[in-house]
């Protein structure tokens, strides 16, 4: 359409404003060149919007600030200042629910956050306390952008201040899809989650490139900072994706575990069906075997008591000696936190209390209800723990257990050792409705140990030690490993059959469903860092 040209003293015409406006939308929406897109492509990569658009339900998206640009004027920056500026914000709903989201866009300066770049995301993070809803960050840059200074450090100050403010008022993702280097890992490190894809999603403080110049040290991105490295060694990664459309699922997911505020209930998701698994599952009335030594698989547990068997893992390569993840009982969410036999026999070691802590922490802000499966001989001992800081780190499990308020639901399986039995979920930190099943052994220690500790004299002058040894072993373990010790005592409050577990622990959430705790005043507590 050919619009009349006015001369340029008379105002512009309505059709000339309009004409204006299309042709500056069609710049915002399309900033990107093709050639650009393409690289983003050729590596493996989404580009800013066509991840909003996986993350979102269709047609949902509604982008603010689509025609904000740079204010730069240093280092030729004032001959590129695309609308936009690099990063894609603004709300949509995941399954019908809003959120608020940012999109970095690598294709712009590296995704680099600059000022104007960082209010667009300030912007969206208001918006969403506001409303009490959650916010998503999907991150691909270079982290602060270099030619604008202080202000690129300002705008990540601000934005990390604000996720702190919202810790523990609205869920918050960060979605790590390329490389992110400074401010894009710190200010995703403060988030709930962080989701990583493999072979394309890097985090470091600094990249190889600064890095060799700075320290000489010769590194590839991949170990510095690759997704695989940081979903088992550092922990820093709750999910490990294969690509990105599994990266988004899993987000999608995620949220549907959660409410969109710590001021309401996660949803509900009733079936008049039935849920996928039977009340009662006499394979796990066979499941622990009658050598305590032998490992079995805690998660066929999880599979008989969950709705369709079905556990949303967090953290699952890190930690693998505990289980964190999110399920359903009755339509309800659950967090699930399970020693995994299978794995350093289900000792809790730094990494393990640390996982499960934060895993605690979060189920206890967004008011999911924390249910725990025990079977643990302890904590992990040893030179390597205690030198790594066991007792400082381990404290934090059991800090999180014992400030958590939501409905909390313990079984012990087989071994509450110690330590373990203590931190576990124990009735002693707050926990509800504690089960145990008949091969329950809730004790000090395990048989072996006791006999070593209580018996060396009688041990050193037996005629026939190893005899002895089994004898008092034998006498130790029916007289202190069972539940009925601690049953006696109202520490657990019921044995039941393990075919009935999924059944009791159904009853136990339903009681539990009007649980309003009260907390004295405080600023916050002092959780051991
Ligand atoms: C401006 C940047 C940039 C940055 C990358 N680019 N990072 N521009 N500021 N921080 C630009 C590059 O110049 C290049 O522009 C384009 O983005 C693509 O970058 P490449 O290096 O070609 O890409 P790649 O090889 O994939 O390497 C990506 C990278 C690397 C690993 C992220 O660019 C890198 O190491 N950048 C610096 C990272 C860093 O040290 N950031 C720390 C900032 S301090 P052209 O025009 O050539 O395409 C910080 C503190 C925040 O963030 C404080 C929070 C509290």
């Amino acid at each position: 359409m050919s619009v009349p040209v006015r001369p340029a003293a008379q105002p512009p015409t309505t059709a000339e404003r309009l004409a204006e406006y299309e042709r500056r939308r069609a710049e915002a929406l399309a900033p990107v060149p093709p050639e650009a897109v393409e690289r983003q492509h050729s590596r493996g990569k989404l580009t800013a919007r066509e991840r909003v658009a996986l993350l979102l339900d269709p047609d949902s998206f509604v982008e603010t600030d689509a025609l904000v640009r740079h204010r730069c004027h240093d280092f030729g920056m004032q001959e590129r200042r695309p609308a936009g500026d690099g990063v894609v914000t603004g709300h949509g709903t995941v399954d019908g629910r809003q959120v608020f989201v940012f999109a970095q866009d690598f294709t712009v300066f590296g995704g680099s956050l600059g000022e104007m770049y960082g209010q667009k995301i300030v912007k969206v993070m208001d918006l969403a306390l506001r409303t009490g809803c959650p916010v998503i960050g999907i991150n691909d840059s270079g982290g602060a952008r270099i030619q604008e200074g202080v202000e690129s450090l300002a705008l990540y100050a601000e934005i990390v201040r604000r996720h702190v403010g919202a810790s523990g008022v609205v869920p918050q993702i960060s979605l790590m899809a390329g490389p992110c280097a400074g401010g894009a890992v710190y200010a995703p490190a403060v988030t709930d989650f962080v989701v990583m894809v493999d072979g394309i999603s890097h985090m470091f403080v600094t990249g190889p490139e600064v890095l060799r110049v700075v320290t000489g040290e010769s590194v590839d991105r991949e170990e510095l900072g690759g997704a695989g490295g940081h979903s088992t060694g550092s922990g820093v990664a709750h999910h490990l994706a294969g690509n990105e459309a599994d990266a988004f699922a899993y987000v999608r997911a995620l949220l549907g575990f959660l409410p969109a505020n710590a001021l309401e209930d996660p949803p509900e998701y009733p079936r008049a069906g039935g849920y996928g698994v039977a009340d009662t599952e006499p394979a796990l009335d066979v499941l622990v075997p009658d050598d305590p030594g032998r490992p079995y698989d805690m998660r066929e547990v999880l599979s008989a008591v969950l709705d369709d068997g079905e556990l949303l893992d967090v953290q699952p390569l890190f930690a693998r000696n505990i289980i964190c993840g999110y399920g359903r009982v009755e339509g309800r969410s659950v967090g699930v936190v399970a020693n995994q036999p299978t794995y350093l026999a289900g000792a809790l070691d730094i990494a393990a209390s640390e996982k499960a802590a934060r895993f605690i922490r979060t189920c206890d802000a967004f008011n999911v209800p924390v249910l725990t499966f025990v079977d643990v001989p302890g904590f992990l001992p040893g030179v390597e723990q205690e030198r790594g800081g066991i007792i400082r780190r381990g404290a934090k499990l059991i800090y999180a257990y014992a400030e958590a308020t939501v409905p909390m639901v313990t079984v012990v399986t087989r071994k509450a050792y110690g330590g373990g039995y203590g931190v576990m979920g124990s009735k002693h930190l707050g926990t509800d409705v504690n089960l145990a099943w008949p091969t329950a052994e809730i004790a000090v220690m395990g048989g072996e140990s006791a006999v070593t500790v209580l018996h060396k004299d009688a041990l050193k002058s037996a005629a026939d030690p190893a005899a002895e040894r089994a004898r008092l072993r034998r006498h130790y373990e029916r007289t202190l490993c069972s539940p009925y010790v601690a049953a006696e005592r109202g520490y657990v409050d019921a044995v039941i059959r393990p075919r009935d577990t999924r059944r009791e622990v159904a009853d136990a959430l339903r009681m539990l469903r009007s649980k309003r705790p009260e907390r004295p005043p405080r600023k916050h507590g002092n959780i051991p860092l």
